[in-house]
């Protein structure tokens, strides 16, 4: 701020050369001081600062792995669910409850839905369980989070946050939710609830099915819409028959392969890069509809590309960030890895992992298993031997799918085991490709591979792997 000050004449030419000087100063700072469109953090090599209008933005800012999308931010695809879980909630004044497997867009969905009904006027409460939440502890979170000015009086005294008067000191009970409305200057709320499945009380599961049912009985305009990681909704839930009719379930579907190549494309655009596509199809591959292994691979690549000061990124790049990625990877998972595959050498299994990674799997990413002929069974219509299906289940890399008879899912970890396993294919077929030629070029560096890591290359890994360990 440029302060004005009124002197007499007699001082002017002094205070002229006083003020300039001042003024300098002050410019030097604003100048200075003017905050950078990417947080104040030096740009790397290669990324031109943000500040000019339609510039590129950071490749962290572009792929966002580690957090949810916010709306502002878009989603790829899920225009169709966000459509149909807002009209089921504010026409058909049903409670939500979406599940899926970890990392497939659950919150940044719910961040889409959440900012539609807020443009359209309905208020929304909104929650994050943590494991230790009770019924009492997540109720009151919820109203928390709503501006005091909604509070009908008389209301309590005392120091409370947002809402949280509305409620009495004594815990809650799914009675008092149902009264909440009376208390607060609202005729139609939403309170969302995000992450459901790490509730370690039951109890409180429970009395979260008895408030649902009571609100839905009693046609109380106030709607929940819970979130979590599950294969069903009775498993997010518990079974309670009497509230099935009185929620919705939406199990999110895995994003298509264009959802997929669109989050590559959109990111590098908004770094200002430019991917080739047959490096965006190798991404899609890998990815098989998780939007959370886009973002990382989108991100590495477009981290070692800034490296180089390009913006066209190569085959080059890709190798870069999986080589990364290959570092990041977890110990546990790793270990996972070479308990499964004898350090990799155990090529039957290697195969197998192949196999999980390649077959078919339905828009949930549940794979079907159907018995085959004599010891081998169709995992997702390919052929694996009954032995390596089993070593998979019962090392956690698939797992029986909750509410589907005959159908498998990848675990968590078992996820993490794939991916690594494919991140030291890519690897070892590079590898083998530069000891021929050079393949700085742009383009695709996987080809649809079927065999382990070479013997020269696993030894070399083996040995220096086993020389670093503690
Ligand atoms: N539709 C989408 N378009 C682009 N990116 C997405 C989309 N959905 C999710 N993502 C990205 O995928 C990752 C996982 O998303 P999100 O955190 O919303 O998943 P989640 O199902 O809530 O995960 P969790 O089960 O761990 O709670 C994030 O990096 C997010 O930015
Ligand atoms: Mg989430």
């Amino acid at each position: 701020m440029i302060r004005c000050i009124a002197m007499p004449v007699s001082c002017a030419p002094a205070a002229a050369a006083f003020d300039l000087l001042m003024l300098r100063r002050i410019l030097a700072l604003l100048r200075r001081r003017r905050p950078l469109a990417n947080g104040g953090q030096a740009m790397p090599a290669g990324i031109v600062p943000a500040v000019q209008v339609g510039a590129p933005i950071l490749p962290g800012e572009a792929f966002t792995p580690t957090h949810p999308r916010t709306a502002r931010g878009g989603l790829i695809g899920r225009e169709q669910e966000v459509q149909a879980i807002v009209q089921r909630l504010t026409e058909d004044k049903a409670h939500i409850v979406l599940y899926s497997e970890r990392g497939i867009g659950k919150t940044s969905l719910a961040n889409s839905v959440i900012e539609q009904l807020r443009r359209a006027g309905v208020f929304v409460a909104r929650y994050q369980c943590e494991a230790s939440s009770t019924f009492d502890s997540l109720m009151r979170g919820l109203v928390r989070t709503l501006p005091a000015a909604l509070l009908t009086g008389p209301i309590r005294s005392g120091l409370f946050e947002g809402c949280e008067a509305a409620f009495p000191a004594t815990p809650i009970r799914p009675d008092d939710v149902v009264a909440l409305l009376g208390r607060l200057r609202l005729d139609f709320l939403i309170c969302v609830i995000d992450e459901v499945d790490r509730i370690a009380d039951a109890g409180t599961r429970t009395l979260l099915a008895d408030t649902i049912k009571q609100l839905s009985d009693r046609g109380v305009p106030l709607l929940f819409m819970l979130i979590g990681v599950s294969d069903s909704l009775e498993q997010l839930l518990g079974e309670h028959p009497s509230i099935q009719r009185a929620l919705v379930g939406v199990p999110l579907k895995l994003l298509s392969d264009a959802d997929i190549a669109a989050i590559i494309e959109r990111g590098a655009k908004a770094a200002g890069l430019t991917f080739p596509p047959e490096l965006v199809q190798d991404v899609a591959r890998m990815a098989r509809g998780m939007p959370y292994i886009a973002h990382l691979l989108g991100l590495r690549t477009a981290q070692a590309a800034a490296r180089r000061s390009t913006r066209d990124v190569t085959g080059r790049d890709f190798l870069a960030a999986v080589e990364q990625l290959i570092i990041e990877t977890p110990s546990q998972v790793v270990q996972l890895f070479d308990d499964l595959t004898a350090l990799g050498q155990d090529s039957a299994m290697c195969l197998a992992l192949n196999t999980v990674t390649g077959c078919e799997q339905d828009g949930w990413g549940r794979i079907r298993i159907v018995d085959g002929p004599a010891e081998e069974l169709l995992v997702g219509g390919r052929p694996m031997a009954r032995s390596r299906y089993l070593a998979l289940r019962d090392a956690g890399i698939v797992r029986p799918c909750d509410g589907a008879a005959g159908y498998v899912i990848i675990a968590h970890r078992g996820r993490g085991v794939i991916l690594y396993h494919a991140f030291r294919q890519v690897v070892q077929q590079i590898g083998t490709r530069r000891s021929g030629d050079d393949d700085s070029a742009a383009g695709s560096p996987i080809a649809p591979a079927n065999d382990c890591t070479s013997d020269a290359a696993r030894a070399a890994e083996v040995s220096s792997r086993q020389s670093s360990r503690p």
